[in-house]
């Protein structure tokens, strides 16, 4: 799978761990920044990301930040993002499976590397449900 992924400085570390396992795994990983410790402000790769993701240049996305609030706020401010931030292996299950999310958000500050790296896999392996129900709430959100 293609996957873009973006940070802020607080989820610079996860990003780079999680960029580099999800490389192993063999997926193909746009990294749109940021590139270092630096302070940087994470609207702009929330931003940077959701655009990617939405405009077709990867299947999903990941962004990183603090705690990973910041940047699913900036990245769903975006039309055609949904992105979830997850904390459970049962939230990235239904954020997939209920919510179609294509970027997830992690906490760098607040998600250990081997709690994200099982979020992400159980985000990237779950379907969404395609039935009638879940189909009418995402196009809602579509709509909006
Ligand atoms: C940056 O210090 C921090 O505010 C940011 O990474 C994030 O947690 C915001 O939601």
């Amino acid at each position: 799978m293609r996957i873009a992924m973006a940070s802020d400085h607080g989820g610079f570390e996860l990003k780079e761990q999680l960029k580099e396992y999800l490389k192993g795994k063999g997926h193909e990983i746009v990294d749109l920044g940021t590139d270092g410790e630096a302070s940087v402000d994470y609207p702009a790769y929330g931003k940077r990301c959701a655009e990617y993701v939405v405009g077709g240049g990867a299947d999903k996305g990941i962004v990183v930040c603090g705690t990973g609030i910041g940047i699913s706020i900036a990245a769903n401010k975006v039309r055609g993002a949904r992105c979830a931030v997850c904390a459970s292996e049962t939230m990235a299950r239904l954020a997939a499976n209920h919510n179609d999310a294509n970027l997830l958000a992690l906490g760098g500050r607040t998600t250990s590397f081997e709690e994200a790296a099982k979020y992400t896999e159980v985000w990237l392996s779950t379907p969404f449900d395609c039935g009638e129900r879940h189909t009418r709430r995402v196009r809602a959100i579509t709509e909006m």
